[in-house]
């Protein structure tokens, strides 16, 4: 999807926290962190991506357990089944270090409903819902709002969140609870 300025801004706060840490770009696609004096590891399902790790996260995570300071998931977490994300969210609970970090985007479904309420359905409201289509992987299977993701999340063993939405984004950072 379009990203508008969604990754200046979460890259601006990853920064500030990210010196020395370990970070796991969690369906990387093509794009790179730009991140120095850190190490950034890239997981993805196809290779074409150059990722560090492919791997089918629905099988879980290749990483040791509290091996990872901050995880990074951008417009991934929609392309699956909520069964499927409530599994991720405990993969990415089990690799976080104690009091680590979870960054996450995913388009907000609250958007394109308002946007249909006021007769717009134009490309940007179709792939917030059903996702790019360009390949295989890239189409949506789980709508998110605000309160569903903090649901999740709250449920998967994270808590402290903070959650901003922005166009079509929902922004949430949270973070990993002892269960
Ligand atoms: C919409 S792209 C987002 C890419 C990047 N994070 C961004 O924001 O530009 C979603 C990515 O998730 C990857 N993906 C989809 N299903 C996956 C799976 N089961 N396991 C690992 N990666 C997967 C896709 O290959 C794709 O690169």
């Amino acid at each position: 999807m379009q990203k508008s300025t969604i990754k200046e801004e979460s890259s601006f706060q990853l920064i500030k926290d990210s010196l020395g840490k370990v970070i796991l770009d969690l369906g990387c696609g093509s794009y790179y962190l730009p991140y120095f004096k850190t190490k950034i590891i890239r997981l993805d399902i196809r290779k074409e991506v150059n990722p560090d790790i492919i791997c089918d996260v629905r099988k879980g995570l290749l990483l040791k357990s509290k091996s990872v300071d901050m995880v990074y998931c951008s417009h991934f977490l929609e392309h699956f089944k909520k069964t499927e994300i409530l599994n991720i969210f405990k993969e990415i609970h089990r690799v976080l270090k104690v009091q680590g970090l979870v960054y996450i985007t995913v388009p907000n479904v609250i958007w394109a409903a308002m946007q249909i309420s006021k007769g717009i359905y134009d490309d940007y409201v179709n792939k917030v819902l059903y996702g790019a289509q360009d390949y295989k992987f890239n189409i949506h299977q789980t709508g998110f709002t605000p309160k569903i993701l903090e649901k999740m999340l709250l449920e998967s063993g994270f808590f402290k969140f903070s959650t901003t939405t922005q166009f079509y984004n929902i922004n949430t950072i949270a973070k990993k609870r002892s269960l």
